[in-house]
């Protein structure tokens, strides 16, 4: 009896060890797996199928629009590239642009331009992914013998906070309000890149005025609701849609792409609904 006790222990519990250590590797190695990251370059052509990373319905109305802008002919040099693990789950993404077709209220040659960087993914932050983004940013802007990246922050709404830019040793440029310009220089040049004041151009909006572009995915939702709120509340409401960088840039909104003017005043600068501010 003990001797076959004795048997089960010397044979069956390394066989449970050896068991649950192979179940602990596969865990470990598909973890590894996913933390491979693959970088994905969204183009003209695979756009409608890659998506835009913010919205993922591709029947929403903002995501049409925005589809439309990415491959708009005004939009040249436009990259976007979206972060995925090797499941193909979409983790975070980079848009950018030469400098001078930026789609916001600045001033810098021969730059490129980050217009949005974001992960939406909590287990995939703090992780370096977001310095990587940013880092091939860098690349291409080297290989195109680019002066530097610049780059729009504000601790506010719908903007990336210059923290990481920080780290990724970038320096503020230029500041207005709730904006900081953030700039890396690959060269030395005396001209750094600054803000075109926006606020010059308020005054000339009389009456309840919205702005926005197809820049930002999110603007259609939002746009449509503010009418409808007007419409409801017997608001003349004008609405103006930007449709060219040159007319983001010299608009009236420090966020470029999104404004909302009563007689001369910015109310909001970013997504919101006309309820709250009845
Ligand atoms: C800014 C943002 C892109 C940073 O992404 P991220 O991948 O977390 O960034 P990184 O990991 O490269 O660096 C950020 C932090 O992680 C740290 N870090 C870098 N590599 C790391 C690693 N291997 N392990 C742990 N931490 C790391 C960095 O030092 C930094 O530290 P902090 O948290 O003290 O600031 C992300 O936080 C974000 O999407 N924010 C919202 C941006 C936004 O609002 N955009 C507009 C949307 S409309």
């Amino acid at each position: 009896m003990q001797t076959n006790v004795n048997n089960i222990i010397n044979f069956r519990l390394p066989c449970v060890c050896l068991f649950f250590m192979s179940e602990i590797c596969v865990i470990m190695a598909i973890n590894e797996i996913r933390k491979e990251i693959r970088i994905i370059d969204v183009t003209r052509d695979n756009i409608a199928e890659m998506g835009i990373f913010c919205i993922k319905d591709k029947k929403a109305p903002g995501f049409k629009q925005k589809v439309k802008w990415f491959s708009h002919k005004l939009n040249k040099g436009l990259r976007m590239k979206i972060a995925t693990d090797v499941l193909g789950n979409q983790l975070g993404f980079i848009e950018y642009i030469p400098s001078e077709l930026a789609w916001r209220p600045i001033k810098a040659d021969n730059y490129f331009f980050i217009q949005c960087i974001a992960l939406f993914v909590k287990d995939a932050k703090h992780k370096g992914l977001g310095t990587r983004l940013i880092q091939i940013c860098e690349e291409e802007a080297k290989q195109e013998n680019k002066s530097g990246v610049c780059v729009m922050c504000s601790n506010g709404p719908w903007m990336v906070s210059k923290t990481i830019f920080e780290k990724c040793s970038y320096a503020m440029s230029d500041q207005h309000g709730r904006y900081e310009l953030m700039v890396k220089k690959f060269k030395k040049i005396n001209q750094n890149p600054t803000f075109i004041d926006w606020t010059k151009r308020q005054a000339s909006y009389k009456g309840w005025n919205l702005i926005y572009s197809d820049q930002c995915p999110w603007h259609e939702k939002s746009v449509t609701v503010l009418k409808k709120s007007a419409l409801d509340s017997g608001i003349d409401l004008k609405v103006m849609k930007l449709n060219t960088p040159k007319e983001v840039q010299n608009g009236p909104s420090g966020f470029g792409t999104f404004g909302l003017i009563k007689d001369g005043k910015l109310l909001e600068d970013h997504v919101c609904s006309l309820g709250i501010l009845l």
